[in-house]
């Protein structure tokens, strides 16, 4: 099937996030209130928000985690927007992904000329076994879960496949997870601030204030490589192999190309969009390839007609870290099989040839499952802005991609975004 292009151009002009975390006593409504307010002040021109025609949410389970269902008139209602449509759309944790396109498709088809798109997750209020068993609802109820899988399970799998196919080592997950640190700490918008070095530091100094014998850890895969501190959440994968358990919202907005430098000098458009579909993990012939991902992606490129060597950087889902590596190799930055030498040899890192997860990645910067894509859009936004601070990888970049997998890859959705 051949790619159409959009019927007509649509662009970015604001965007904005709360912080991601573990925030007691705040909901999904302060939550996007949060980020809607950051993405109005975002505007470099200015606006009157009440040109915005119409709201699309990503949200994967508010009626689970928080027992609120239908979510996306009380967001119109808390931001002000009332009586606009609101439509909440949900596709797991690629469910902002999801409502970006809905927007996209909206602008593209002239129903709207500016929207509000943007997604949530308040995921803390639960224990995290019930949040495991709320995230399990993403695989398949009638095969998967009753056979005892989870989320860590359904990736341990793959991990265990890719090492096993390709020779990869559990050092080189823990790779992805330092580099991913290594960049949430410059993030203030981050759950885990911190390099896996200072959270070392933190334990030790932690245990000489309480008067226990300090740990001896020669250096950070000394540290990994405690039990004691990174357990086993489901063989390879240990505890910072893991994305956390998080809320936070993030939200942007879009207008029809033709007015958006009526919003700002600098804004980023969309080139390129694709979503594609498969069935659960169980019923495919690889566990090392989402072939949805693939699909997506390739719909997304021929639709910006550039390929995977064009991309400058890329925001890619790494729910654990064994994802960042099919990730970058479904994308097409690397062949399959190769991706654990880039972990190694650093081509991820920001100085590398193919900067990845500049922001920390869900692993650092935290996955609220229902905000994530959105979340990986708005680093995009700042590097191709030149607005990362001391994250920026450099200011040439021109285009930069999101990947966004819903469950363990019945959705996948990939966006690429220029600056002209
Ligand atoms: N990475 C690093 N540290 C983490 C962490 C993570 N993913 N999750 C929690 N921690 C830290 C906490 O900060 C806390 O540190 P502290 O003792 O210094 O305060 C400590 O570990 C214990 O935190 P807690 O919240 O009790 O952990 P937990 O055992 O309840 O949960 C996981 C840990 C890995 C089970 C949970 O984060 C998880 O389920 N992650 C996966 C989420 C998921 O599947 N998302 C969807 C993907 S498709």
């Amino acid at each position: 099937m051949p790619q159409r292009k959009l019927g007509r151009g649509v662009a970015l002009v604001g965007a904005g996030m709360s912080k991601f975390g573990a925030f007691k006593g705040k909901s999904s409504r302060d939550l996007f209130v949060d980020a809607y307010q950051e993405t109005l002040a975002s505007v470099d021109k200015g606006f009157d928000p009440l040109a915005i025609e119409a709201l699309y949410v990503g949200n994967y389970s508010s009626d689970l985690f928080e027992a609120q269902g239908h979510t996306a008139p009380i967001l119109a209602e808390w931001t002000g927007l009332l009586p606009r449509p609101a439509t909440r759309v949900e596709g797991a944790c690629a469910s902002a992904s999801l409502a970006l396109r809905q927007g996209i498709i909206a602008i593209a088809s002239g129903l709207y000329d500016m929207v509000l798109v943007g997604g949530v997750e308040k995921m803390t209020d639960l224990p995290t076994e019930k949040v495991t068993d709320t995230l399990a609802t993403a695989g398949d109820a009638l095969y998967e879960i009753p056979a005892g899988f989870t989320f860590p399970g359904f990736y341990a799998a793959m991990a265990t496949a890719y090492m096993h196919e390709y020779g990869a080592s559990p050092e080189t997950l823990m790779k992805v997870g330092f580099k991913n640190h290594e960049n949430g700490a410059l993030n203030e918008k981050a759950q885990f601030g911190q390099r896996i070095a200072d959270i070392m530091e933190s334990r030790k100094a932690g245990a000489l204030k309480k008067g226990r014998p300090v740990p001896t850890w020669a250096n950070e895969m000394d540290f990994l490589h405690d039990s004691s501190v990174n357990p086993f959440i489901a063989w390879p994968l240990r505890l910072f192999d893991c994305s956390p358990v998080s809320d936070g919202a993030a939200a942007l907005l879009l207008v029809s190309e033709e007015l958006a430098r009526n919003f700002s000098d600098k804004p980023l458009y969309v080139a390129g969009s694709g979503h594609a579909s498969d069935g659960a993990l169980h019923g495919r012939t690889t566990l090392t390839s989402l072939p949805a991902v693939r699909h997506a992606a390739r719909q997304a490129y021929e639709m910006a007609g550039v390929t995977p060597a064009d991309i400058d950087i890329a925001e890619v889902h790494d729910c654990f870290t064994i994802a960042e590596l099919l990730a970058v190799e479904d994308l097409g930055f690397f062949a399959p099989g190769q991706a654990w030498k880039a972990a190694e040899d650093g081509s991820m890192a920001r100085s590398g040839a193919k900067p990845i997860n500049t922001s920390g990645g869900l692993k650092s910067k935290g996955h609220p499952v229902g905000a994530s894509g959105i979340g990986q859009v708005i680093e995009i936004w700042k590097q191709l802005r030149c607005e990362a601070g001391a994250r920026q990888v450099n200011e040439n970049l021109r285009l930069g991609l999101t990947h966004n997998v819903g469950g363990t890859g019945q959705t996948g959705v990939v966006h690429i975004f220029e600056r002209r």
